[in-house]
């Protein structure tokens, strides 16, 4: 990895290359490499806007947790189009933000003065200096992180830490929950999350949001405090703050489950490669199942924070 000096060396076009299939756009680069399957075009770049202000109301607006109240360098991990590091650089303007994607999504003249994006794999150790952020950032990486990555990925992390410093970890666990019970082995919504784990699992920790506190105390992070939150996939909800947030919610699951399930789905070989038009059926119904309030739909979310010892 490089250092924020580097970052404006013109980017190599093997980033940049892409393949189509079915009408999306995937990096040709992580596809080849198996780093991570999701689209990276301007249709996946909108929803990743979208879930960022689901995010941000379903935590009040509060893009950093623990308690930093001055801080001078943040890492952002795969900031896809970099709405939370954009944010942070904007309400820190005297923090140093340095974001790092396998996809050059954003164009860095876009980007406030103090943020600096590079491209990288995330797989790969780290080569930050030891004792440098005040906070990490890590948000829906489940998918790109290798299954064998995760413990050294936080003991990266750990190591770039300055001592006292956090980590931010955010993470969907896409097994689909129902509120009542509802949900059955028969239901699209069902099969698209047992297809989504079973296409991934040899590759990828897809029940890492579970995990997130077991792997930072393994690390010898202090302070670990992890949380579940209920994410509703649609307006369900009796409760009003929730029913908002499932509003909210609901453009970006109608638009998550094609996303997420077209490759994995379509193109790789476990458990078994599903024809496009078994395909478009499968997410039609999905969407239908997402948006049926008695479903009481829900992907459970897991937020966790720890901090390195002084
Ligand atoms: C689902 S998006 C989330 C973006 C952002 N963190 C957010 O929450 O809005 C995942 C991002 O991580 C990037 N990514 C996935 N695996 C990666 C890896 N191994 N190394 C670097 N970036 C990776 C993808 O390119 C994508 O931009």
């Amino acid at each position: 990895m490089t250092d924020p000096d580097s970052q404006t060396e013109a980017l190599d076009d093997v980033y940049l290359d892409t393949i189509t299939i079915q009408g999306r756009d995937f990096q040709k680069f992580s596809i080849d490499r198996q780093i991570s399957f999701e689209p990276v075009d301007e249709e996946e770049a909108e929803r990743l806007e979208l879930q960022h202000k689901v995010f941000n109301r379903v935590f009040d607006n509060r893009l950093i947790f623990p308690p930093i109240p001055r801080p001078q360098r943040v890492l952002d991990c795969g900031y896809g189009t970099a709405s939370w590091a954009i944010e942070v650089a904007e309400q820190h303007p005297e923090c140093e933000v340095i974001g790092l994607d396998i996809f050059p999504y954003m164009n860095p003249d876009d980007v406030p003065e103090n943020l600096w994006l590079q491209v990288d794999d995330l797989n790969r150790r780290f080569t930050f200096p030891p004792n440098h952020f005040d906070l990490v950032h890590s948000r829906m990486l489940a998918t790109g992180i290798n299954l064998n990555r995760w413990a050294t990925y936080i003991q990266d992390i750990k190591r770039v830490l300055k001592p006292g410093g956090w980590v931010q970890l955010v993470e969907i666990y896409f097994n689909v929950q129902s509120d009542n019970g509802s949900i059955t082995e028969g239901h699209a919504l069902r099969q698209w999350s047992t297809q989504l784990m079973r296409s991934l699992e040899v590759m990828k920790d897809v029940r890492v949001g579970t995990r997130l506190k077991n792997l930072l105390t393994a690390a010898g992070l202090t302070e670990v405090d992890a949380r579940m939150i209920p994410l509703p996939l649609s307006a369900w909800s009796n409760e009003r703050r929730m029913r908002d947030i499932g509003a909210m919610n609901r453009e970006n699951i109608q638009k998550l489950l094609p996303a997420l399930g077209l490759y994995p789905f379509t193109q790789l070989t476990q458990p078994q490669r599903m024809p496009p038009q078994q395909f478009a059926e499968l997410i039609t119904q999905a969407q239908q199942e997402a948006d049926t309030p008695g479903l009481k739909a829900y992907f459970p979310l897991y937020v966790c924070i720890g901090r390195k010892p002084q």
